[in-house]
């Protein structure tokens, strides 16, 4: 989302605080591990940040990156100063060179860079009322600049290689695109087909709309069959999920049913380039954020919901600093861990392997990721910012070569949090070790989710 409402919303979240958090939601029922089905090789698909990246090199040290498998970056200068290219010359170039620093932080790292010509161009959610879109009153004229100088620039500075142009960001939100959705659409048309001439083989990547796919949008209908008939079908399909609601298993069927209805084929690439709002962004959200996207083989990038200088740092709140808060100062080091930051090491230190089926709570609150390993299966346990009793089930514990019946001794770790999502956490806890008797070849365990923060990580040996 990023712009200014959305920092109104995470102080409205902070002010609400945790007691009000526990009540929102409560979960229960049971989520299910399939032992007998393997689903792949790990590859860390929720390990990306919007934004997050300072500016200056080297700022956030390297095992901050390294050790969460760091996948995807997506930025463009919003909020700098300068207000872009509507704004003035310098306001482009201050925007590109923030721009095409991250991009180098990203490929230092192997991650591929999302490109947000939006922000570049100026229209980051703080721009005036009176701001001019590209395409106002039928003259392309300034927006066509704008692309051949944005493209130059990308050439100039080999900012090609692991790039992805995102066209334009939640154009069904006025904050970013307060223009008709015919506008839109002349406006992707002409995106696509000026990067496939200028840009040969240059990866794309949209709608990124703000609403899920639905059958019912008429932003993603219209968009579908204007793509398919103008041939301007993008590299990767992209959507956000930052209303705290809908999964990802319903809105992939959804998207694929409306690409289907289109005659498109949906075996391209899925990136949700923002997910998670504020509340989410605590191990136990976290958690539930990995079950979902490895299950569909989706890329994520978890979304941002700070602003001004604090947006381009943080890695999207997966670290912490001295006066992250007050007496803020945007180039000071001196980075900690989160305890989000610990699940997402886990999840890709430690949680290798093949991935096995899951599936989540009935009611869609409780999740679990699961890896067998060479000589351990490993678990990622937490819930939607919901609270209660939900069980995991292992099924067919025989499939990783454990007796039908008998007593699994089960590690447990847990990655505690409060609201403060800047705390610092060194590691997880060890909470021990549990004998559970089982028959049947099945095991099924409660997990007592008494806080919205608390992810778990579960350990055996076979
Ligand atoms: C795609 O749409 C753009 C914008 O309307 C238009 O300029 C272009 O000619 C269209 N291309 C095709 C192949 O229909
Ligand atoms: C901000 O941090 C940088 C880097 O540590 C330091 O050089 C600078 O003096 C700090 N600014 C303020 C206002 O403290
Ligand atoms: C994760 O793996 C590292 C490296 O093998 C190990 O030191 C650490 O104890 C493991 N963490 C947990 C929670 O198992
Ligand atoms: C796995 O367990 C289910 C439910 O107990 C059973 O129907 C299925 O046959 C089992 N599959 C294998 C490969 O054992």
């Amino acid at each position: 989302m990023l712009f200014s409402l959305c920092s109104l919303l995470s102080l409205f979240v902070d002010s609400i605080g945790a007691a009000t958090l526990n009540k929102r939601a409560s979960v229960s029922g049971t989520a299910s591990v399939h032992l007998d089905v393997s689903t792949g090789s790990p590859q860390q698909l929720a390990s990306g940040v919007l934004y997050g990246i300072p500016d200056q090199a080297n700022q956030i040290p390297d095992k901050f990156y390294t050790d969460i498998g760091f996948k995807y970056n997506r930025a463009g200068g919003a909020q700098l100063s300068g207000g872009g290219w509507i704004g003035s010359f310098a306001g482009y170039q201050t925007r590109f060179r923030s721009a095409l620093s991250n991009y180098h932080t990203t490929r230092k790292y192997g991650g591929t860079f999302i490109l947000l010509p939006h922000d570049i161009w100026g229209a980051d959610g703080q721009q005036a009322s009176d701001a001019v879109y590209p395409g106002d009153n039928g003259d392309w004229s300034n927006y066509d600049a704008f692309l051949s100088q944005l493209i130059s620039d990308m050439k100039a500075n080999n900012m090609i290689d692991h790039v992805v142009v995102d066209i334009w960001n939640e154009p069904d939100l006025t904050a970013f695109w307060n223009r008709p959705q015919s506008q839109y659409l002349e406006l992707w048309g002409r995106t696509y087909h000026r990067l496939q001439q200028d840009l040969p083989g240059c990866a794309t990547s949209g709608p990124s709309f703000a609403g899920a796919p639905s059958a019912s949008n008429s932003w993603w209908t219209n968009w579908a069959s204007f793509i398919t008939a103008n041939k301007s079908i993008p590299t990767q399909y992209s959507w956000h999920m930052e209303g705290g609601g809908g999964d990802m298993q319903s809105s992939v069927a959804a998207y694929k049913s409306i690409l289907q209805s289109n005659g498109l084929a949906t075996n391209h690439v899925v990136n949700i380039n923002e997910y998670g709002v504020w509340a989410e962004q605590v191990p136990s959200g976290s958690a539930w954020w990995i079950a979902q996207l490895e299950r569909v083989n989706a890329f994520g990038l978890r979304g941002n919901w700070l602003s001004g200088e604090a947006l381009h740092d943080f890695l999207a709140g997966l670290v912490g600093k001295p006066n992250a808060v007050s007496g803020y100062n945007y180039t000071a080091g001196g980075y900690w861990p989160t305890p989000a930051w610990q699940v997402y090491k886990y999840y890709s230190r430690n949680m290798t392997g093949t991935r096995v089926q899951t599936s989540p709570t009935a009611d869609l609150r409780g999740e679990v990721y699961a890896v067998v390993g060479t000589n351990t299966v490993r678990l990622l346990v937490g819930s939607r910012a919901a609270t209660g009793t939900f069980n995991v089930q292992l099924e067919n514990l025989s499939a990783v070569g454990l007796p039908e019946s008998g007593t699994l001794n089960v590690h447990t770790w847990g990655f505690p949090s409060t609201d403060d999502h800047y705390a610092r956490l060194d590691g997880p806890t060890d909470l021990g070790l549990y004998g559970h008797p089982y028959s049947g070849n099945s095991l099924s365990f409660p997990i007592y989710q008494t806080d919205v923060y608390t992810a778990y990580a579960f350990e055996f040996g076979i």
